[in-house]
């Protein structure tokens, strides 16, 4: 079974070949531009840049594939639906919708986080079911049960900002460039991360939300006293926030999946989503699973941010159980849901 993905949701425009031999996913192809830096320069992703973008490049990245002008060989289409940007998916959408009109293939609609949770099955150790869970991306901060593909039970969510949002807004407040969890990332391996005293919200409490606005407006208070004392904020600060920050995300983090582990006893963790990039939060949550006794399946990085490998995975998954979408009608979704 070999599959074609398109992904359009943000601002990556991303296609896959990706095949199911002996039980194993086999990555043919993958090609992916990233539109990061066009966004930087306006600090953060504008929408229709986004769509004109994907627009520009997703036909000559389709070519690039190799596959023959009939589409000999590919059994189905998967395409994101959402959620994501409108005008951005829309592009993703048409593209998938029209080539399963001409060639007359079953068409898949995934559904972005499905694609990241899915991303965990793209690691050399298999995840055994039930999983838990933790989803972190610049949408989204969600735990999530999943007994199988196709079956998810959302245990806790972020009433606020996603994690990846925060990362990217104190960023933003330290003067550094979009995305900004990356660049926080370095900048805390200089700093000291107990150097600045920030709240854990809703640490304490027993349910398994997340809020991260809360932080993010205790770094703000940190960050004008500052200026209130030096013009220019120096690069120690900068470095010790961005520790103290990271700090505080991955503690919030690591020990409310921790506490989902003892609630729900899955037999594996997946850590999927944007900010699973983050090496701290890696290294932490291996650990506490690790010492949970529980195992613990981590992407590559290069899984971890958007991709069309991840959206092949969980397509494949769905051609399997034969959830196709009619291509005339399907139409892109911001708000979908899993
Ligand atoms: O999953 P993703 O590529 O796109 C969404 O679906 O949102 O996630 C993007 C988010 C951004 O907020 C970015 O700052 C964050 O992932 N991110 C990181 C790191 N790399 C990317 N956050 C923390 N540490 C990183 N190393
Ligand atoms: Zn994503």
């Amino acid at each position: 079974m070999r599959i074609l993905a398109i992904e359009t949701s943000c601002d990556e425009t991303a296609l896959a070949v990706v095949s199911f031999v002996d039980g194993k996913f086999v990555v043919e192809e993958q090609v992916l531009h990233s539109q990061v830096k066009t966004h930087a320069t306006y600090g953060g992703v504008v929408p229709e840049v986004a769509a004109r973008m994907h627009v520009e490049t997703i036909l000559p990245l389709l070519e690039s594939l190799g596959i023959s002008k009939d589409g000999e060989g590919i059994d189905a289409i998967a395409v994101t639906a959402g959620p994501g940007l409108v005008v951005a998916l829309r592009v993703g959408v048409e593209c998938a919708k029209t080539l399963a009109a001409v060639w007359s293939k079953p068409l898949v609609a995934v559904n972005h986080l499905e694609g990241h949770l899915a991303s965990a099955w793209l690691s050399d150790t298999e995840p055994e079911f039930p999983v838990l869970s933790l989803l972190v991306s610049g949408g989204h901060t969600e735990l999530l049960l999943m007994r199988d593909f196709g079956s998810y039970e959302l245990l806790g969510s972020t009433r606020d900002d996603a994690a990846g949002e925060a990362f990217d807004k104190v960023a933003k407040l330290l003067g550094l460039p979009y995305p900004g969890g990356p660049e926080i990332s370095q900048r805390a391996l200089e700093g000291r991360r107990d150097a600045i005293r920030l709240p854990r919200p809703m640490l304490a409490e027993p349910h398994l939300d997340f809020s991260f606005s809360g932080l993010k407006t205790a770094v703000l208070r940190e960050v004008e006293s500052q200026k209130s004392k030096v013009r220019d904020l120096e690069g120690s600060f900068v470095n010790d926030m961005a520790a103290s920050f990271e700090e505080a995300v991955v503690e919030t983090l690591v020990t409310k999946t921790v506490r989902a582990v003892e609630q729900v006893s899955p037999k594996t963790v997946t850590l999927v989503g944007g900010v699973s990039a983050n090496t701290h939060l890696r290294e932490r949550l291996m650990e506490a699973c690790a010492e949970a006794g529980v195992a613990c399946v981590i992407p590559e990085r290069k899984y971890s941010t958007d991709n069309a490998v991840m959206i092949a995975v969980a397509g494949l998954k769905k051609y399997e159980r034969r959830e196709c979408v009619d291509p005339l009608t399907l139409e892109a979704d911001p708000h979908l849901h899993l």
